[in-house]
């Protein structure tokens, strides 16, 4: 037998937005062998609100590790060699659950949710400053609908049945990680109640400089400190899967899915960025173990903390609400083409969007804006504009806010990120990364392995201590292979190009006005 048939595996569940996701890797090679992807259904209630069912999140699970399983036994590769299993998922996405039936007690709001913009602005007016940037020095963040404690709050005020819960010490919150790891090791029967760093500072209630939940903003959004899990670190042993194919096999890495794919790409020196194209896209910029605070709209974030005596290193994020979603939308919505993989294709045979802009601001408008009421549009249309102008649009557009946050970013940090590390489902569409590559004007390197969130997931689980099946010595991590794109438009169209964008964005801002 070759010795990499011998080698641990590690795996990672990665729970998206529009996906469950389950990946197996080899530890020492850092290759994928085996995965199984379900997506994962999105409710949309109400106008502005968005959902995800628990019960599904976990059958989606379920089934991704078994059938992966399977295909692992149809390799002839024995399922005993995956020595640790990781959790990376979508952020801020809440839930709370009945610690005792274990059931779950309303749908997690999805981050993406806007039901909250009227309990934001009362928050917001509770503060001295009545600035949405109040509570930024504790928690890096502005309070936005975003982030986990104002869904929490919607649901305390609500929701009976959470209600009911908190009086009789039954209710259990948690981001999807919590609700997974809960439910893997063993749910009312002695499952573990634990989040790690990156998904705390994501809550508005985590003090990222102490590393604890903060009293004061528990108190200030009323928020019971019960019901809130363990912060742990990203990399530690939390439990053991209780049953299936992967029973006994520890629990021992925890990331948010943007944290992960910052490990994924291997940024952990201090500079390095990467972002991702999933539902959203989000570009974080490794910061070191010092938190850096914005003056351009983004916000700060603990991007890991690899082991309990580790440290914990800080990145500061430009969060974009919408970007593989509008090719979703045009999907689905507006029924332009029959499969997202079409697009890339639509979108060539013009070649160009003839001077018509898109603002997908469905969710209002992220970094470095913060506009909740911000509303979709597309400007600059003629009977001239067809659907493939259109989906060039949409492209541009992912690579436009990208463009927003880069140059945030770069005011923040002095120093102008010479290239871009990409990764995430988006970035299969070459066309995109050439257009990503023209708007920012310089290169954008996109790892052939582009499954990074996953693979660093896998990583923190494999290199948790008593698990050390993974090292995470720099001189130790397997070479990447990765393609390159240059940017082939002069500087002066590209900004042309971005000038009437921001021109878009400011409609898309004040549409009603
Ligand atoms: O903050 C939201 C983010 O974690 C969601 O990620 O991959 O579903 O776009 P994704």
């Amino acid at each position: 037998r070759r010795a990499a048939d011998m080698d641990p595996l590690a795996a990672a569940i990665d729970q998206g937005t529009s996906s469950t996701r389950f990946l197996v890797f080899n530890t020492k090679t850092a290759q994928l062998i085996s995965h199984h992807q379900v997506e994962l259904k999105q409710h949309f209630p109400k106008e502005g609100w968005v959902e995800a069912d628990p019960r599904e999140i976990m059958d989606t699970v379920h089934e991704c590790l078994e059938k992966t399983c399977q295909k692992l036994a149809q390799l002839s590769v024995d399922v005993s060699r995956i020595k640790a299993v990781g959790v990376t998922n979508q952020r801020e996405t809440t839930l709370v659950w009945d610690k005792e039936t274990g059931e779950p007690l309303y749908n997690a709001i999805v981050w993406l949710d806007l039901r909250t913009q009227s309990t934001v602005e009362r928050l917001i007016t509770k503060t001295p400053s009545r600035s949405k940037n109040h509570l930024k020095h504790k928690t890096g963040l502005p309070i936005s609908t975003y982030f986990s404690a104002v869904k929490l709050r919607w649901l305390l005020d609500n929701v009976e049945a959470v209600q009911q819960a908190v009086l009789s010490k039954r209710a259990m919150f948690g981001t999807v990680d919590s609700w997974i790891i809960w439910s893997l090791t063993g749910g009312r029967d002695g499952g573990v109640h634990v989040t790690d760093v990156s998904n705390a500072s994501r809550t508005l209630l985590f003090n990222i400089h102490s590393l604890d939940w903060d009293p004061e903003l528990c108190s200030f959004f009323d928020i019971p400190m019960e019901i809130l899990p363990t912060v742990r670190s990203s990399s530690e042993i939390y439990g053991r899967m209780r049953s299936g194919s992967l029973a006994g096999v520890p629990i021992s890495g925890c990331l948010g899915d943007q944290s992960a794919a910052l490990v994924g790409q291997m940024c952990f020196e201090e500079g390095q960025a990467k972002n991702t194209y999933g539902t959203g896209c989000f570009l974080l910029r490794n910061t070191g173990t010092k938190p850096v605070t914005s003056e351009h709209g983004l916000i700060t974030t603990i991007a890991y903390k690899l082991g309990r005596d580790k440290p914990a290193c800080y990145a500061l994020e430009g969060s974009v609400a919408i970007a593989g979603a509008v090719i979703r939308w045009l999907r689905d919505n507006m029924c332009i083409v029959q499969s997202s993989s079409e697009i890339e294709q639509l979108a060539a045979e013009a070649g160009t969007s003839y001077g018509c802009y898109f603002v997908p601001a469905f969710s209002g408008l992220y970094a470095p804006y913060w506009e909740p009421s911000a509303r979709g549009i597309i400007c600059g249309l003629t009977q001239f504009t067809n659907r493939s102008h259109l989906a060039f649009a949409a492209l541009e557009a992912v690579c436009f806010q990208t463009r927003e946050i880069l140059d945030a970013m770069n005011q923040d940090c002095c120093i102008p990120l010479p290239v871009l590390g990409v990764d995430g489902g988006m970035t299969g569409n070459r066309l995109l990364m050439q257009l990503q590559a023209d708007i920012l004007c310089i290169p954008v390197v996109r790892p052939s392995m582009s499954e990074t969130t996953a693979l660093g997931a896998a990583m923190a689980a494999g290199a948790a201590e008593g698990v050390e099946v993974w090292s995470l010595n720099p001189d130790q991590l397997p070479e990447v292979t990765a393609e390159r794109y240059q940017p082939q438009i002069n500087t002066q169209e590209s900004e042309l190009r971005f000038a009437r964008w921001k021109k878009a964005v400011q409609k898309s801002m004040n549409w009603e006005t």
